[in-house]
Formats: C-alpha cells, sequence, structure tokens
C-alpha cells in the first residue's frame, strides 16, 4: 500500500554484459573479471547442434582458457541431471562453470558451481534451497528469452523421485557475469520462442503484484512488458527478425532483474502445480495461469494494473481505473493466444483433478512457498476458484 516506506533488498549481476555479437567478446569479460583457469560449459546437444557452444568455446580460447563441454543438460532438470553435471565438473577441475542455453542449461550450471567446492549432491542441498558458501564463479549466457535466470538468485530443480519442482533461492547463485547476446536466440523454434515469452511477461507482471513491489522494479517491470507487447508476436512468427530478438532478449533480461527481490506469485504457484502433475513445459504453464492470477490480484494493484495496460499498447483514455485494469487481464489473453499459447489447462489435465490440484496448492511446501510473495493468503477456496476459472478459460464479465 505504502511502497515508499519500504526497506528494498536488490541484487543483480556483478556485471551484465547485453548486446548483438558479445558473445564473441566474452574471454576479454571474463578476463576483465580476474576470472581464470578451466571453464566447464553446461548447454544441451540443440545447442551443440546449432554452434553457439563452439562460438563460446573459440572465444574463450582466444584468450588461452581452457574449455570442457558437459552437453546432456535437459529441459525441466532434475537432481540427477545436476549431479551428473556437477561429477563431470569435478573430474576435469573446472574453475568456473558457464551456463549455455534456456534456462534449464543455466540453472543446472548455477548447482555446479557450487558442487564444485562442496561435498555431497544436490538433493542434500534442495532440500534447504540453499547452500553453505558462494561455490566457483557462475556465467550465464541465455540462448532463449524468458526465464531471466541469468540475472537472478534462483534455480529451478525437479526432485527426481517424486516428480516435484523445488528450487534454489540464494544470492550465492546469483550469476557473477550474464551476458546477454540475442544473436544467440534467433534459431530459437516459434513455440519456444512463445512459450519463454510468456514467462518472461509473467515475471513481469507477477512482480509488480508481488508483496514486496517498489518503485525500481515497477520500473524495469513496466519496460519489459511494453517490449513483449510490441516484439513477441514478431519474434514468434518472423524469427530472423533481429530487433524482435533484441527487444525480447531485453524484456527477458530486465523482468529477472525486476522479480529477482520482491519475487513472484500466484501465477507462478498455479504454473508449477501444473507442471508438477502434467509436466506442462514452465512457460506454457505460466500463460495459463497469468490472466486469471491478474483478475484475482485487482483489488490490491488495480491501478497498477490500468498502468500494465498502457505498456501493453491499450487505448485506455476515458476508462475507469478498474475497466483499464481489466483491458490489461484481457489484452494479456489475447496476445497469449496471438502467439499460440493454451490459456486454458483443459488440454492437459481433467477437471476431476482439482480437489487434488488445490490440496497440493495450500499444502505442497514447495508451491506455499510462492505465498511468501504475495499480498493475499491463499485459501483452498481461492484455490479451486483460480482452478475452475483457468480450466473453463473463463475471466469475469467485460466492463467496457
Ligand atoms: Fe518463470
Amino acid at each position: 500500500m505504502f511502497p515508499m516506506l519500504k526497506v528494498v533488498e536488490y541484487y543483480t549481476p556483478q556485471k551484465v554484459v547485453f548486446g548483438v555479437n558479445a558473445v564473441d567478446n566474452l574471454e576479454r569479460y571474463i578476463k576483465d573479471m580476474g576470472i581464470t583457469g578451466k571453464g566447464v560449459i553446461v548447454t544441451d546437444p540443440v545447442i551443440v547442434q546449432t554452434g553457439s557452444a563452439e562460438r563460446v568455446s573459440q572465444a574463450l580460447k582466444k584468450e588461452g582458457f581452457e574449455v570442457v563441454i558437459f552437453d546432456q543438460a535437459k529441459p525441466e532438470p532434475d537432481d540427477i541431471v545436476c549431479d551428473q553435471a556437477a561429477e563431470f565438473a569435478r573430474k576435469e577441475k573446472g574453475d568456473f562453470v558457464i551456463g549455455l542455453g534456456g534456462g534449464s542449461s543455466i540453472d543446472i550450471a548455477k548447482v555446479v558451481a557450487q558442487l564444485l567446492v562442496l561435498p555431497g549432491k544436490t538433493a542434500d542441498y534442495l532440500v534447504t534451497t540453499s547452500f553453505p558458501k558462494k561455490g566457483a564463479p557462475i556465467i550465464a549466457i541465455p540462448t532463449t528469452s524468458g526465464t531471466g535466470t541469468e540475472c537472478t538468485m534462483y534455480s529451478v530443480i525437479t526432485f527426481a523421485k517424486d516428480g516435484i519442482k523445488g528450487f534454489f533461492a540464494t544470492p550465492y547463485i546469483l550469476p557473477d557475469l550474464a551476458l546477454v547476446d540475442p544473436t544467440l536466440t534467433v534459431s530459437m523454434p516459434p513455440k519456444v520462442t512463445a512459450s519463454t515469452g510468456a514467462d518472461a511477461l509473467a515475471h513481469a507482471i507477477e512482480t509488480m503484484m508481488a508483496k514486496q513491489e517498489n518503485p525500481l522494479t515497477d520500473a524495469i517491470a513496466l519496460k519489459a512488458i511494453e517490449f513483449i507487447a510490441e516484439a513477441l508476436p514478431v519474434a514468434v512468427y518472423e524469427g530472423n527478425n533481429l530487433e524482435a530478438r533484441v527487444k525480447m532478449a531485453y524484456a527477458s533480461m530486465m523482468a529477472g532483474m525486476a522479480f529477482n527481490d520482491p519475487g513472484i506469485v500466484e501465477g507462478h504457484a498455479l504454473a508449477h502445480t501444473l507442471g508438477s502433475v502434467y509436466h506442462i513445459p514452465h512457460g506454457v504453464g505460466c500463460a495459463i495461469a497469468l490472466p486469471y492470477v491478474m483478475e484475482y490480484n485487482m483489488g490490491h494493484c488495480m491501478e497498477k494494473l490500468a498502468r500494465i495496460a498502457v505498456a501493453l499498447g491499450q487505448n485506455t483514455a476515458g476508462m475507469s481505473v478498474r475497466e483499464a485494469a481489466q483491458a490489461a487481464v484481457y489484452a494479456v489473453k489475447q496476445l497469449l493466444e496471438d502467439v499460440g499459447l493454451p490459456t486454458t489447462w483443459a488440454p492437459f489435465g481433467k477437471k476431476e483433478d482439482i480437489p487434488k490440484l488445490a490440496d497440493m496448492m495450500v499444502n505442497c511446501s514447495w508451491i506455499t512457498a510462492f505465498y511468501g510473495w504475495c499480498k493475499r493468503t491463499m485459501t483452498k477456496e481461492a484455490a479451486v476458484e483460480l482452478l475452475n476459472r483457468s480450466y473453463e478459460g473463463r475471466l469475469g464479465e467485460k466492463l467496457y
């Protein structure tokens, strides 16, 4: 209610480099930071195939860095793949870790950097969501525009034993260097562009509805929303459009910077619930949840939603604040549908599952952890209502 009276904590990577072809000078940025020795690149087979892993290796070798590649990262990573990557890095005696790829590769790299200096396995630490100290230097180079993980202190890791999505949340895993080069995102297929872009949009909007929302992160989030509204459909349908890719890369990074401290809210709680049960890709789950969660929070952030409507390109002249706020909800749903994303989970699950899902939303500690960032208290009734609405694709009747 009174954001000016809050104490705000703000973490960012020690260094951020953003720009077209910036990756080709990676060696210089790393050397300038005093990082030396052998680099372990954590990536996936697709990124090797596109030539991006080789591009990074070549840049590093110009300055005499030794480089080895772990190329078995996988989407929605679990603790087992983190352990495999850590084992590889330990055997190779790596000195720093480079996460190259989508959020998954970077999230694995964040864990590997800690396990290079700590004993044991990923699950030993995942249960506490943290590590006891800072590990090896982390360099994050995204090849998608969505998670913003290059600028955050989070790493989402699934427990292999039961499929539940857990996460690390500690400044120790904040990358030392985030290098964002939009040319690395050009090869991303339309579906991945759309779902990752929805994740970035969810970060920007959800953080503005969070308890610790503040002027600093609002400003960053609003600009990210503006870029996504302008550039996401272009990036999806015209993948080679570098200007659209630049705007999406900025938006994803900025949304990551924005939510790093205030956190994200019920949209991610719902997305993680659906993701844990139906294994829906993260960005798709975020797209499904977002419009309903905006409406759910309208009572306490109407003015903000009205400003979001303007950032989304809506003409709100002559509208009441409530009408403008609702215009943001409808504009988000339309934008997501325009890029081919589902805005209901009906294609993935059964309505009869709602009691089980609602139970998870209020009792599973990995989901309820999100509510620490929320203004509203989640109840079983509210969870059932959110699940019903997002299953049926039902928003409130249009006021304008
Ligand atoms: Fe996310």
